[in-house]
């Protein structure tokens, strides 16, 4: 396993020690994955799939939160429902209220009432439970920073999503046009670093789009194709600790040279189906 002990070194000192702060997530453990359909540029379902040693990675990135003092809580997987590991797409929870996706592929839709009834049991109320009325897929593509919600569309989310996640959180959203099929959902080009920092990709966005992130974010750091290509921008930051795939060694480069800790974690199972940390992992802000 990676990186589960020993944060990688920083070489950089950081100018301003940064701060961690604890966060809840939810995951699915990946008991019933395998990649069965295609609905995205990533999964081939001709490709042999390794369910055991899928968990075997879900169960590192589950124990590296919890050693880094994280609460984590888990959803039951269901049967025929193979893309349920990735709680993220699930719902987007801010301020206690939680916006339940509606997918976009029929292969995908059950899982929703799934969430609603998850969120019911952990002692929300029907207030606090929305179902999203146009297509929308939750952390997949919400960032939610300090001051905006970011919120991609393009492939996956209904840009009329947007409309019903500012009504419901009573905070901007700002509409990001995804361009690049592989990078199909904004947790796949774009991560939050800390309540106003962000990372992305800039080849996954439209002209319109990077104008907006540019004004919006000039310090952000900017990943390249091959960072993105590794899956390096689905990770997940607790404003200190930069959790993110393996393969991505040049942005944890860059990211230990911001201050960051970087830990790598491999869940090459998952990214067969597109996926990878933060597609696992589902924030709760309560
Ligand atoms: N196979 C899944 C899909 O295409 C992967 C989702 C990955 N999740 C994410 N947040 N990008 O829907």
């Amino acid at each position: 396993m990676t990186g589960l002990l020993a944060p990688e070194a920083t070489p950089i000192p950081a100018r301003i020690p940064r701060q961690a702060r604890t966060r809840t997530y939810v995951m699915c453990r990946p008991d019933h994955f395998e990649v069965s359909y295609r609905i995205n540029a990533w999964m081939d379902p001709d490709k042999p799939t390794d369910r055991e040693l899928a968990i075997a990675q879900w169960e590192d990135l589950r124990a590296l939160f919890i050693e880094l003092g994280h609460h984590v809580r888990t959803i039951d997987a269901a049967p025929g429902l193979p893309d349920m590991v990735f709680a993220a797409n699930g719902a987007l929870v801010v301020d206690g209220k939680a916006l339940i996706s509606r997918f976009h592929h029929p292969e995908r839709q059950a899982e929703a009432r799934l969430w609603a009834e998850w969120f019911r049991q952990q002692g929300y109320t029907e207030s606090q439970v929305v179902q999203a009325a146009f297509t929308s897929e939750g952390e997949g593509d919400y960032v939610t920073t300090g001051g905006a919600i970011l919120a991609g569309n393009g492939f996956r989310s209904d840009p009329r999503s947007q409309a019903e996640a500012e009504a419901l959180f009573g905070r901007p959203v700002v509409s990001l046009k995804l361009v690049d099929p592989r990078f199909y959902h904004l947790d796949t080009a774009l991560a939050a670093l800390d309540d106003d920092e962000i990372v992305y990709y800039p080849g996954a966005f439209d002209p319109q789009s990077l104008r907006v992130l540019r004004q919006l974010f000039p310090d952000a750091v900017l990943a390249d194709e091959e960072d993105a290509l590794a899956f390096g921008l689905n990770l997940v930051s607790d404003g200190r600790n930069v959790i993110l795939p393996e393969p991505a060694t040049a942005l944890a480069g860059k990211l230990r040279a911001h201050g960051f800790r970087t830990h790598r974690v491999d869940l090459a199972e998952l990214l067969k189906a597109g996926g990878s940390v933060k597609c696992c992992t589902l924030e709760i802000r309560d």
